[in-house]
């Protein structure tokens, strides 16, 4: 149910309606779009002599939208498939070419450091206990990954996403029965302990609670255990919110000086994170307050002592 939400929030947030055209389009992507961008696609079939149409396979469909949208969208699919998948019928050897890996094209990039990120992610429970079924692309889908957390516009909508690549698994029985044939943990009933927990996971991203953060990556890598999640409320309920070192990072360090306070980040998402949110002019405020209400009663005690 709560799955439900976050995707049909995510479908709302990000509607399929992007103007495609706005990107240039490569003529050869176009070709491979001609049978992997639709449900059928269509053959000269040589032995019969005419034209056949067929459904395609749905796992084999690129959605030629969200591709013309997402980081990769000036590369064309030879980049990182054989240039031989320009024939039809595919040569079936092709199935056994090793794909390119995200550091095979970008290493030594300062920006996003992929090195750490990916030292982090070897050390990751899905790393170390699926070696080999489980890789970046897994939550990084090679035709729709889109960078989210940097542009600083809506925290919700980064959340919405994020989330969804976590929720593609872990409330999808199909697609995490591709790594592993545990039976998949209902995430809602994990989670019961959580008060209100659909404000929460419109609030906090998953790996706000289950990665460790470092100060090297924007986005921390390092799933961990169960054991060694975050359960206390105070962690992120208190002034030095464990979100200013995630969610908020991004923010924090571009607002700050905008705003002068610390907190800038938290109140100017719209979100008000009970104890976190801490306004210095407030805070100063109470203090005069508190100052007045001690004079008054100073004075009243002496007046009640001399009027005695
Ligand atoms: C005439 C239609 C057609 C065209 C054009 C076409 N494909 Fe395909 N493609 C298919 C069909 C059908 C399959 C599934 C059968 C197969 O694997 O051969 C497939 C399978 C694939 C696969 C999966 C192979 C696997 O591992 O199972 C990849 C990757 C692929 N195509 C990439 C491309 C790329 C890249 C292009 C453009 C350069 C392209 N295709 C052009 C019809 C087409
Ligand atoms: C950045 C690299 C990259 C680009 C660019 C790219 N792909 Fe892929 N593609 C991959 C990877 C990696 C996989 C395997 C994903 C997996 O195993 O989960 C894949 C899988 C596929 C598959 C399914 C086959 C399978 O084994 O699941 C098809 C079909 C496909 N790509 C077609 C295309 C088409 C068409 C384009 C161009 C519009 C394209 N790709 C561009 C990296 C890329
Ligand atoms: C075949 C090479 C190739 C592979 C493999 C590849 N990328 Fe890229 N990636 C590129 C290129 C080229 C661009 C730049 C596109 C542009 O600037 O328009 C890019 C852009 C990006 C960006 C956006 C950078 C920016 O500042 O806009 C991110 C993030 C990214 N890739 C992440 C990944 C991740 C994560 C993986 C692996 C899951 C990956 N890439 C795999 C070639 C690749
Ligand atoms: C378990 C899921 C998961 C895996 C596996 C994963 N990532 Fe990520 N990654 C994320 C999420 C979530 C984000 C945040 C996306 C956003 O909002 O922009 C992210 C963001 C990134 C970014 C952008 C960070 C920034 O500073 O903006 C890069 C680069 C990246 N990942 C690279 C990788 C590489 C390389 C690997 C494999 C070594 C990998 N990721 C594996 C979930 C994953
Ligand atoms: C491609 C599918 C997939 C994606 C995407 C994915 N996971 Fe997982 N995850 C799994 C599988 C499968 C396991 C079970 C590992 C095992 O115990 O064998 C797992 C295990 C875990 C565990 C460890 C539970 C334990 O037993 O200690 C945590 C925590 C977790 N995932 C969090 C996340 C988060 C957070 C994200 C998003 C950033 C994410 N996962 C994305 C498939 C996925
Ligand atoms: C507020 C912190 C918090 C948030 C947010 C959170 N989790 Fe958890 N999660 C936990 C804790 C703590 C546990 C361990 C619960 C226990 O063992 O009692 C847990 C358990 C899990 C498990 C292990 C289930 C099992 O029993 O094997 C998975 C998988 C998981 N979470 C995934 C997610 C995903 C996916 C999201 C985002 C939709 C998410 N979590 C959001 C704190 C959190
Ligand atoms: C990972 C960080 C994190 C943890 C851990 C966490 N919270 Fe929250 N909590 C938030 C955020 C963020 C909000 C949403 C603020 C907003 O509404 O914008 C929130 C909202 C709330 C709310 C208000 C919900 C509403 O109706 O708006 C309550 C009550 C609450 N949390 C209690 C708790 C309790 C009790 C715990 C511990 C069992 C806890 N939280 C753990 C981050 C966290």
């Amino acid at each position: 149910m709560l799955a439900c939400m976050l995707v049909l929030a995510g479908m709302h947030l990000f509607p399929k309606n992007g103007n495609p055209d706005t990107v240039e389009h490569s003529p050869a992507n176009s070709k491979c779009f001609k049978c992997h961008g639709r449900p059928t696609y269509t053959f000269y079939n040589k032995i019969l002599g005419r034209n056949v149409t067929k459904r395609q396979n749905p796992y084999l469909m690129v959605d030629s939208v969200l591709f013309y949208e997402s980081n990769h969208k000036s590369l064309e699919c030879p980049d990182c498939h054989s240039y031989k998948y320009n024939h039809f019928p595919h040569n079936s050897e092709l199935q056994l070419e090793p794909m390119p890996v995200c550091l095979d094209c970008h290493e030594g990039d300062d920006n996003y450091n992929f090195e750490t990120i990916n030292k982090e992610y070897q050390e990751s429970v899905h790393a170390i206990r699926h070696k080999d079924a489980f890789s970046c692309f897994m939550c990084h889908d090679p035709h729709t990954y889109k960078i989210n957390v940097r542009s600083d516009e809506n925290i919700d909508k980064t959340i919405v996403y994020d989330n969804n690549i976590c929720l593609s698994c872990h409330a999808n029985f199909n697609k995490y029965q591709l790594i592993s044939s545990k039976r998949n943990p209902n995430i809602i009933k994990q989670h019961d302990w959580l008060p209100n927990q659909i404000a929460h996971f419109a609030h906090v991203r998953c790996i706000e609670c289950h990665t460790q953060t470092t100060n090297k990556t924007l986005v921390a890598h390092k799933v961990l255990p169960k054991e060694k999640a975050v359960k206390k409320c105070v962690e992120c309920h208190s002034q030095n919110s464990i979100l200013m070192a995630s969610l908020y990072k991004f923010q924090a360090k571009e607002k700050r000086n905008k705003y002068g306070f610390f907190n800038a980040a938290i109140l100017n998402n719209d979100s008000y994170v009970i104890g976190a949110n801490r306004n210095l002019y407030l805070n100063y405020l109470s203090w005069v307050i508190f100052g007045l209400i001690l004079l008054f009663i100073v004075i009243h005690a002496v007046l009640r002592i001399l009027t005695k």
